[in-house]
């Protein structure tokens, strides 16, 4: 289907990119309301080789697989660890990355503080913002005690205008705050659009591999679906890093939700001080720090966050419910899961669940999204609902099936050690998991099969 007569006009969900040719309410997609504004389709270029004339990946010519270099050494530290760590060791040359979160979170400080930490390297770093005028970045450089001689600043938000820049100025990295702000003169749709960003973040794709630089792009996350969300972005980006959690916590957490060089999922912690952010270099400490000790409801649990594990504390609040449909609020753990969970308990062990209002919250911000922190989430409701504490020295981790059976999870050495390193003295884990365990000195395993032999194991 090919139209005739331009330019017409699509429908573009802000929220996802799906495109309608006539207004809808609810994108079929991916299910947002009043998401989608009037937008000029992009005009097509003349001739195919005109979309593609300014830049391009480098060779046009096929490579003998042979002679193309690894990519794996030529990693760079960006000089902030965690920072690195989220990316899967340091920056790959020519990898383009985005960096999504509330107004607010802390995306600004920490691409400045990279930037910083790049150009006293003597990389040359272009930092562009659409967003600040130069004076205020150099506020926010003062208090971070920015004092590289590399940075350069460019106010600019005209992707033309940039790329010329960048030509002319040769940068070893570039910065894009924020994408959003960022427009193609050759898009007629309004900047933060789908289209524009679309548009803007392939030039810079093209730029990244073309030039062999790192491009990191600032995008804001928002509900409303006035500004496009970096949702849309996700599949053109090498990788995805996201702040998670809420800016009512001293600490921040960045995770990287796609990445084509290293493992997804993994986590960078840092602590907002008031001279920028600061790695957290062992998170389980800090999410342990104000646990309450002997209270019924709470449990440690081992989750892996990538390649790391980090103990977690999981609460629970199970109380009769005063309602017909008893009240499920989870925080920072996924709310079917827990409703398979609470199934688990009452009908495989015989706990009333389904007249009780269950509150979980993983303390801390963190969310958990791996089947191992299964039993500690069975492990904290049940203490609850029976008013019995866990003994604050032990911590739990294990999958839980349907017959109520603990399936085994992967890299249980890992979560171990982790617990013998807090200084805790058992572990409650899947038993299949305890045959190829290492035995660590102060740390008592405690194989379980079932829901039901856990808790025993624990009451
Ligand atoms: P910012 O990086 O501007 O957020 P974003 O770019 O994601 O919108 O961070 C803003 C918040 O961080 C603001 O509330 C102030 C706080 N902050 C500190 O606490 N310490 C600092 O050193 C800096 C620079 C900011
Ligand atoms: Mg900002």
């Amino acid at each position: 289907m090919v139209a005739k007569s331009a330019p017409a006009t699509v429908y573009v969900c802000q929220n996802c990119g799906h495109q309608s040719r006539k207004w809808l309410g609810k994108c079929p997609d991916c299910g947002e309301w009043n998401s989608f504004v009037e937008e000029r389709a992009a005009t097509a270029p003349k001739g195919v080789a005109a979309g593609r004339a300014r830049l391009s990946f480098g060779a046009a010519k096929p490579v003998a697989y042979g002679e193309i270099e690894s990519q794996d050494d030529a990693r760079v530290s960006s000089g902030v660890a965690e920072f690195d760590r989220v990316l899967g060791g340091g920056i790959v040359p020519g990898s383009l990355v985005l960096i999504g979160g509330d107004p607010g979170i802390g995306k600004s400080t920490l691409l400045l503080q990279v930037a910083d930490k790049l150009s006293a390297q003597g990389a040359r770093v272009l930092y562009v913002s659409g967003e600040e005028s130069e004076r205020q970045i150099k506020m926010r450089g003062e208090r971070l005690g920015v004092a590289a001689a590399n940075l350069f600043l460019l106010p600019e938000t005209n992707l033309e205008a940039i790329l010329d820049e960048v030509e002319r100025d040769a940068p070893a990295a570039i910065i894009v705050d924020s994408i959003q702000t960022v427009f193609s003169p050759k898009i007629e749709s309004a900047p933060g659009s789908v289209s524009q960003v679309r548009e803007v973040a392939s030039q810079f794709l093209m730029l990244a591999k073309g030039r062999g630089v790192p491009v990191f792009l600032i995008g804001h996350v928002t509900k409303e679906g006035a500004i496009a969300g970096p949702k849309a972005l996700e599949h053109i980006v090498d990788t995805v890093l996201y702040f998670e959690g809420e800016r009512h916590h001293n600490h921040r957490i960045v995770r990287a939700a796609k990445n084509r060089f290293g493992a997804a999922n993994e986590l960078g912690v840092f602590e907002m001080t008031g001279a920028g952010l600061v790695g957290v270099a062992n998170p389980s400490e800090m999410f342990l720090q104000e646990r309450p000790q002997n209270v019924a409801g709470s449990v440690v649990t081992a989750c892996m966050e990538g390649t790391r594990p980090v103990l977690v504390e999981v609460q629970a609040l199970a109380s009769e419910s005063k309602f017909n449909y008893p009240v499920r609020a989870t925080q920072g753990f996924n709310a079917n899961r827990l409703a398979l969970l609470l199934a688990v308990l009452e009908r495989r062990v015989g706990l009333r669940m389904l007249a009780s209002d269950v509150f979980i919250n993983v303390a801390g911000g963190l969310e958990i999204d791996e089947p191992a922190a299964d039993l500690g989430v069975v492990a904290a409701i049940a203490s609850s609902f029976k008013n019995k504490p866990i003994d604050a020295q032990t911590a739990v981790f294990g999958e839980v099936g349907l017959t109520g059976e603990v399936r085994g999870a992967m890299q249980a050495q890992a979560r171990a050690r982790e617990a013998q390193a807090l200084g805790f003295k058992k572990l409650v884990l899947p038993a299949s998991n305890v045959e190829g365990l290492q035995r660590l000195l102060g740390l008592r395993l405690v194989g379980v099969r079932s829901v039901e032999e856990a808790l025993d194991e624990l009451f």
